[in-house]
C-alpha cells in the first residue's frame, strides 16, 4: 500500500487513482496523522500530495516530522516537495513568475531510478507560484524548466524525491510511469488486481458479518449490484437483496434486474410500490421536495420489508471511495461516514450495522471487480441513473403519463446511443421531459405538444462534464425517431452546456 497524504490538492484522489492504476494499492489518508497510526496500515512508501498553501503561510498544513524520518520512501508532489524540502533542511521562495500549465521537462539524471528510461525531456503539467531555492542536504537535482531550476530533485540513499510538476495528471502523458518507478522504489508488489480484492473483501466481511443477517438494496446501478454478488460471495443465504420499484425506473429495467438476479441465484425480494411513490409525489414540482419523498417513501417501504424479514444485523450498501472522502472532515484522521443518498436515514431508524465492501474502491474498479465476479458487461457499463429516477427529469409534477412519454423518448435515446456504438464513450445520455409546449406541424395539422430535451455529455467523473459532441446524424435520428414515435411530443432540443456553470441533470 502507498499512502497518500493529502496536503489539500484538488487532485489529491487522482494521484491515488493513478498509484492504483499500477496495481499498487493506494489510500488517501490526513496529512497530519500520527507515526503510530501510519505504521498499523503498513505502507510501502508515502506520496505528499500538492496543495494550495504556500510554505510560509501561517497556518498552512505541516507533516509531523517523524512521518518524514521514519524510513519510508517519500514523494513529494509541488506543495508536497517544498514541504519537504524545508523540513529537511532546503529552501523554498518565491519565483519571480509563477508557472502554470504545460512545460517542458528537461531530465537531468537519466540515470535516476524515477526517471529512468523516459527520454530526455517530458511534457508536464505545473501549476505553482513557490519553488525550491536551495536543496536540502542529501538531495541533488534531478531535472529542470525553463522556469524552475529544481523541477525535481532526489535523495537515493534515504529514497526521497520530490517533483514540482504534477504526475498525476493527464496534461503529464508520463506521469503514470514517474508514479510506476516510485513503487517499484519502494519495493511495492504489483498484487492489487480485481481477483485480490474479492478475495480479500470476501474474507473481511465473513470475520464481519459472522451468522448475522444482512440486507441490501438494489438500485439496477453497478454499485449496487456489484455490493449484493460479493456479499453473495461471501455470505451466501445469509443475505436478501430487496429490489423496490419506485415506479421512477427506465424502461425495461425492472424485467432487465429482475432477470440478471434470478440467473444469478441471489434470495431476492422484489417490491412494486410505484403507487406509493406516485401519490407521495402528487403534485409536488420542486425538485427538492420531490427528493426528500421519494427518499422518505423509500425508507418507509424498505422498513417495512426488513422488517417482514425477522431480525436482521447488517444492511449493506454500494458507498464508494469518493464518497467516503469527500465525507470525511479535513484535518480528522477518521474518516466519517455519509450515509449513502439514495438510502439515507435507514441505519439510523433500523439500528443496522452497516457493511461497506466497496468503500475504498473508485468506479472503474468496482466495474472491474463487477466484471471478475461474472456481471455481464450491460451491467457493469451501465450509466450513472440517479436515486431518484426519472422523477428529477421529468420537471414539474410528475404523473403516470408524464413517466411514460419521458420512458418512451429516453429509451430511444439509449438506443440510438447504444446503435452508434457510442455507449462506452459518452458518460450520460438521458432525456429529459421539460414543462414547455410549442406549436408544430404534422401532416399538415397544427399541433401543440411538448418539447423533450436530450442530454449527452462527456466526462471522466461526474464533478465536471461537457456536452458529448454527438454526430449529427445520430442527434437526426433520435429527434426524428422521438417526434415520431412519441404522440405527445412535437420538438426536440439539445442540451449545449457544460458543467460547470450547468449541472448533468435537469432537475
Ligand atoms: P449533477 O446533476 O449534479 O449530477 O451534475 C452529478 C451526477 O450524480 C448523479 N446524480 C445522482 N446519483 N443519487 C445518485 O446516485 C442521486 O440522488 C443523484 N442525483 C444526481 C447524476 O446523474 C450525475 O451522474
Amino acid at each position: 500500500m502507498i499512502a497518500v497524504l493529502d496536503l489539500g490538492s484538488q487532485y489529491s484522489q487522482s494521484i491515488a487513482r493513478r498509484v492504483r492504476e499500477c496495481g499498487v494499492y493506494s489510500r488517501l489518508l490526513p496529512y497530519d496523522i500520527s507515526l503510530e497510526e501510519l505504521r498499523r496500515l503498513k505502507p510501502c512508501g508515502l506520496i505528499l500530495s500538492g496543495g494550495p498553501a504556500s510554505v510560509y503561510e501561517p497556518g498552512a498544513p505541516r507533516l509531523r516530522p517523524e512521518v518524514l524520518e521514519a524510513g519510508w520512501p517519500v514523494l513529494g508532489i509541488c506543495y508536497g516537495m517544498q514541504l519537504m524540502a524545508q523540513h529537511l533542511g532546503g529552501e523554498v521562495g518565491a519565483a519571480a513568475e509563477g508557472e502554470y500549465g504545460a512545460a517542458r521537462l528537461v531530465i537531468d539524471a537519466p540515470e535516476e531510478p524515477l526517471l529512468a528510461g523516459l527520454g530526455g525531456e517530458l511534457d508536464v503539467w505545473m501549476s505553482h507560484g513557490d519553488r525550491i531555492v536551495a536543496l536540502p542536504p542529501g538531495f541533488r537535482p534531478l531535472a529542470h524548466t525553463a522556469n524552475t531550476p529544481i523541477a525535481a530533485m532526489g535523495d537515493a540513499a534515504r529514497r526521497l524525491y520530490g517533483l514540482q510538476f504534477h504526475p498525476e495528471v493527464a496534461h503529464t502523458p508520463q506521469g503514470q510511469a514517474v508514479l510506476e518507478r516510485f513503487c517499484r522504489i519502494c519495493g511495492c508488489a504489483q498484487s492489487w488486481t480485481p481477483a485480490s480484492f474479492i478475495e480479500e473483501a470476501t474474507q473481511r466481511m465473513r470475520a464481519e458479518i459472522g451468522e448475522g443477517q444482512v440486507i441490501c438494496a438494489l438500485s439496477g446501478g453497478v454499485d449496487s449490484a456489484v455490493t449484493a454478488t460479493l456479499l453473495q460471495q461471501a455470505v451466501g443465504d445469509q443475505l436478501t437483496a430487496v429490489f423496490v420499484n419506485n415506479g421512477l425506473l427506465r424502461e425495461g429495467e425492472v424485467e432487465e434486474v429482475l432477470e440478471l438476479f434470478r440467473d444469478h441465484g441471489l434470495r431476492l425480494r422484489y417490491v412494486d410500490a410505484s403507487a406509493a411513490f406516485l401519490a407521495a409525489l402528487a403534485g409536488v414540482s420542486d425538485p427538492e421536495e420531490k427528493r426528500k419523498r421519494i427518499g422518505a417513501t423509500f425508507v418507509d417501504v424498505f422498513e417495512q420489508e426488513a422488517r417482514s424479514l425477522g431480525q436482521v444485523d447488517f444492511l449493506a450498501q454500494g458507498t464508494l471511495y469518493p464518497d467516503v472522502i469527500e465525507s470525511a472532515t479535513p484535518g480528522k484522521s477518521a474518516v466519517r461516514i455519509k450515509s449513502h443518498h439514495n438510502v439515507g436515514g435507514l441505519p439510523e431508524r433500523l439500528r443496522f450495522r452497516l457493511v461497506e465492501p466497496l468503500r475504498y474502491l473508485f468506479k472503474d474498479e468496482v466495474r472491474r471487480v463487477g466484471l471478475a465476479l461474472g456481471l455481464p458487461e450491460s451491467m457493469v457499463w451501465r450509466q450513472p441513473f440517479p436515486g431518484p429516477g426519472l422523477a428529477v427529469r421529468v420537471i414539474g409534477e410528475v404523473t403516470a403519463e408524464r413517466l411514460a412519454v419521458l420512458r418512451r423518448a429516453d429509451a430511444i435515446v439509449r438506443a440510438e446511443i447504444a446503435a452508434a456504438g457510442l455507449a462506452r464513450e459518452v458518460w450520460q445520455y438521458f432525456a429529459v421531459l421539460t414543462p414547455l409546449r410549442s406549436v408544430g406541424v404534422m401532416g399538415d395539422r397544427r399541433t401543440y405538444a411538448q418539447v423533450v430535451a436530450v442530454r449527452a455529455v462527456a466526462a471522466e467523473d461526474a464533478m465536471t462534464a461537457d456536452w458529448a459532441r454527438l454526430p449529427h446524424d445520430v442527434l437526426a435520428r433520435i429527434g426524428s425517431r422521438i417526434v415520431n414515435e412519441v404522440p405527445a411530443v412535437n420538438r426536440v432540443v439539445y442540451d449545449i452546456t457544460s458543467k460547470p456553470p450547468a449541472t448533468i441533470e435537469w432537475e
